[in-house]
């Protein structure tokens, strides 16, 4: 028995490979279609254990070896990643129409109603059309945004009072904080009218960027999700506990003042939402599209501009020449007795590249958020299969594309765009900060304002100096990877007052 057993043994184990192999060979092998190259999975987790805890910089790696246009397995979904400007046009203007949808996620199914807001609803979808129509034409156009002037006048100038008095008393400030605040604070307003800290969103706007970046084993390989080895399903439903909180609170208290004839001032923009008159009845928002859209929103404007800021002011204070050099551009244009306005602002062309060198050393969204394509198609000779998952690394690209041509990639030099006509809105496919194309940030404009106005108000209030004992070149820039990869550790500096007012 046991001789049979052990001649039988080599057989058995030949079957088992076998069936191994063929269940994890990507379907174009056994169709003979060129997969663009990329390396090796292992059996039913494929490429997954590559990444690491920086993908970005894990897939920048991979890219060296296998070109700019990769394949890899996550499992058993089909991953396609995308490393420069070149392969980055065909993906987001030639072939959009192709890779605009949006892979359905555990995590963001399990956060909000995905299918009924923007960011992660199926485009051409009339959920898609009404909420991103409906966004733009009553909070993301020009006209809009000027309209907030006043606000982000107000709560600049509050968080420039309490810079001056921690400056008056030699104190460390808290950057990151200071500035994550602000932001939430002028985004209440324009959203909900009221910029009250009490609903906390900043917290969990956070960890929901943070849940819906990670790779989450279980989008792969679905027999483990009931393990949730990763343990990010019970963080999930925390998260959606916590939203779904607060969202309603600021529904039921925009239908309670509107109830009780307690609206003073114009409608803000959960009031457009709940009681427009002039919207078709195709273009309504029923209650379902309300929370998802506002969940995208939310998501979409705070850890974003919160995290360039950081980003700018990091790099600033690491290298003191581009510090003193922005710091002089403010003081020729605006001058010390007054403060910076808006309307400053397009003339400050440091400032721009500065702003640009940031967005290419640290793109807020360093793989943007996730693509799918919605069918078999072929690209520079190879085929990438429908369902396949499209990854754009907007932080590889900025390090290899013709903008640093040298050694220079990794250093933040924003001279380097002297000469350079490179657009920050992505039209060159060098800086994606915005993504491009049809799922492109519909909040760009006012991302990029928030941005510069914050930037250049702290450069040009006061002067910046790392806390005692730390020099620039020990300053610590670890990221904390998520779908929006801020700074690890907040940035603390010591401010001293700069202006003659
Ligand atoms: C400076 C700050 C911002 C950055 C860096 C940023 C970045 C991005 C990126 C990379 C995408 C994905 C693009 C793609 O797939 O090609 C995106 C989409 C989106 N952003 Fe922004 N964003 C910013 C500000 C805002 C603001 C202020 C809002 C709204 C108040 C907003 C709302 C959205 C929405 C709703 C989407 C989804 C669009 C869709 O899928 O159709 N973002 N953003």
């Amino acid at each position: 028995m046991f001789l049979i057993l052990s001649s039988l043994l080599p057989i058995l184990a030949g079957i088992l490979l076998w069936f191994i192999a063929r269940r994890w060979t990507p379907a174009s092998s056994k169709t003979h279609k060129k997969l663009p190259p990329g390396p090796r999975g292992l059996p039913i987790i494929g490429n997954l254990h590559m990444l690491g805890n920086t993908p970005h910089r894990a897939l920048n790696g991979l890219s060296k070896k296998y070109g700019p246009i990769m394949f890899l397995k996550l499992g058993s979904i089909p991953m396609v990643v995308i490393s420069s400007p070149s392969a980055a046009e065909l993906i987001l203007k030639t072939h959009d129409n192709v890779f605009s949808d949006r892979p359905r996620l555990d995590a963001v199914e399990h956060i909000t109603n995905s299918s009924k807001g923007m960011a992660f609803a199926p485009p051409y979808s009339p959920e898609w059309r009404k909420t991103k129509k409906f966004s733009i034409q009553q909070l993301l156009n020009s006209a809009k945004i000027e309209s907030f002037a006043g606000v982000r006048r107000e709560e600049v100038e509050a968080l420039l009072a309490s810079i001056k008095t921690a400056a008056s008393g030699g104190e460390v400030v808290d950057l990151s904080e200071m500035v994550g605040e602000l932001i939430e604070k002028v985004t209440y307003k324009m959203l909900f009218g009221s910029n009250e800290k009490k609903y906390g969103l900043k917290r969990i706007v956070h960890e929901a960027m943070a849940l819906i970046g990670a790779f989450n084993i279980a989008d792969y390989v679905s027999f483990l999700k009931p393990f949730d080895l990763q343990g990010l399903y019970k963080r999930m439903k925390a998260v959606r506990k916590a939203m779904d909180n607060v969202i309603g609170e600021i529904i039921n208290k925009h239908e309670e003042d509107a109830r009780n004839g307690n609206k003073k001032g114009n409608m803000d923009f959960v009031d457009m939402m709940l009681f427009s008159k002039t919207l078709s009845s195709a273009d309504k928002l029923d209650q379902e599209n309300i929370k998802s859209l506002l969940f995208d929103l939310i998501l979409g404007a705070i850890d974003t501009s919160y995290t360039w800021i950081e980003w700018t002011m990091a790099e600033l204070l690491r290298s003191p020449r581009a510090m003193r050099r922005l710091q002089e551009e403010l003081e020729a244009n605006v001058g010390l007795d007054r403060m910076v306005e808006e309307k400053d602002l397009p003339k400050l062309q440091y400032l721009e590249m500065v702003i640009k060198e940031t967005a290419r050393l640290h793109p807020p969204a360093p793989l943007l958020v996730p693509r799918e394509s919605m069918e078999d198609i072929e690209i520079n000779g190879y085929y990438i299969p429908k369902r396949s998952r499209v990854i754009i690394n907007a932080w590889a690209i900025g390090r290899n594309s013709s903008i640093c041509p040298n050694i220079n990639a990794d250093d933040f030099i924003p001279e380097r765009f002297i000469d350079s006509d490179v657009n920050i809105v992505g039209h060159d496919f060098v800086l994606l900060p915005f993504g491009y194309g049809k799922r492109m940030c519909p909040g760009a404009k006012l991302g990029l304002l928030n941005v510069k106005l914050i930037v250049s108000h702290l450069v040009h209030g006061f002067n910046w100096e790392l806390p005692k004992g730390k020099s620039p070149s020990e300053m610590d820039m670890d990221e904390a990877y998520g779908l929006v990869t801020a700074k690890s550790k907040h940035l603390l500096a010591i401010p001293s007052y700069h202006l003659l007012l």
